[in-house]
């Protein structure tokens, strides 16, 4: 079969369940996973050979995106921050928003000759892609990372070293954590001063009650530990990492959330009343209010 009689096909069986932007998006995808063939490629070859056994290939997977599984599991992999980063069942899969927050941060340390040490922290990494994208944009930083399931660790682990860079990586639940320095010291012993410069997540913040407003491929395939929290108290892993962050952050350090776009007034309230200064709300690209930078 050549690609233009397989795009044909491919379009045909998946647009009513996907709609023609997204089958677009998953061809392209496909294409450059499975033949390495970029858009540009394919405008050049449009009879480009497709063997039997490939289209085997091309039939599965399109057995699996009708089941609404995202296109990111079933290939194993995604793009973050102009990296490449493994992701499974256990993990949740990166979103374009939480690159404009790794964008936010690495704005505030632009590369010079003699740049200042800093030392990171993100906590509920999921794939690692924040701590690893940092690491890789402000290489001077000493980078941990903290997450609460052993799989997604494991993934975190494994993107780390394909991405060469190194990261601390340590199991916890951060509701827990009484104080980070003294747990996060007993853990790794890279860490000398027990403070950090940036402490950054993008917790669960999904209430239950805007599953109705989620999409079958999220709520069925990505983790509800990942996402969701009690309607009652939707800003428990802020309001935590907050309170740690008052004992851990250096004089200077300054703490970076995504946040839930329905909670941004109720966010910046909680760390003026936890003590927090220069509280700036920022939007997405989507227009929603997505993220927060702040410090003491
Ligand atoms: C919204 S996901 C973010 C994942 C990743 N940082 C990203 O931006 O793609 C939240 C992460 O927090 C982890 N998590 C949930 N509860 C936690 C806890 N109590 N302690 C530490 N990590 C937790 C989840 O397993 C998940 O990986």
């Amino acid at each position: 079969m050549i690609i233009k009689e397989l795009k044909t096909y491919f379009f045909n069986e998946l647009i009513e369940i996907h709609g023609i932007d997204e089958v677009e998006s998953f061809y392209f995808i496909l294409t450059e996973y499975l033949h390495g063939l970029k858009r540009i490629d394919l405008a050049l070859n449009p009879n480009f050979e497709i063997s039997e056994e490939e289209v085997r290939k091309w039939e599965a997977i399109i057995s699996e995106l009708k089941t609404e599984k995202p296109i990111q599991y079933i290939i194993g992999e995604t793009w973050f921050y102009d990296s490449k980063f493994y992701v499974n069942e256990h993990t949740l899969i990166p979103r374009p928003e939480t690159e404009e927050l790794v964008d936010w941060i690495v704005s505030k340390f632009p590369k010079t000759q003699n740049p200042k040490a800093i030392t990171v922290l993100d906590i509920g990494t999921g794939t690692g892609c924040i701590p690893i994208s940092i690491k890789k944009n402000i290489p001077q930083a000493e980078v941990f990372a903290i997450e609460i399931s052993e799989e997604a660790l494991k993934v975190a682990k494994r993107n780390a070293v394909e991405n060469k860079v190194e990261v601390h990586f340590i199991l916890q639940n951060i509701l827990e954590v009484e104080n980070l320095s003294l747990s996060l010291r007993a853990e790794s012993r890279s860490l000398n001063s027990g403070k950090f410069d940036v402490i950054v997540s993008n917790p669960p913040y999904v209430r239950n009650l805007e599953k109705q407003e989620i999409k079958k491929n999220v709520l069925e395939y990505e983790p509800h530990l990942a996402l969701f929290v009690e309607d009652n108290d939707a800003l428990l892993f802020y309001r935590k990492i907050v309170q740690l962050a008052k004992e851990s952050l250096t004089e200077s350090g300054q703490l970076f959330f995504e946040i839930n776009q329905y909670l941004g007034e109720e966010t910046v309230e909680l760390l003026e009343q936890l003590g927090f200064k220069n509280i700036e709300l920022k939007k997405d690209i989507y227009g929603n209010d997505r993220m927060i930078r702040c410090n003491l």
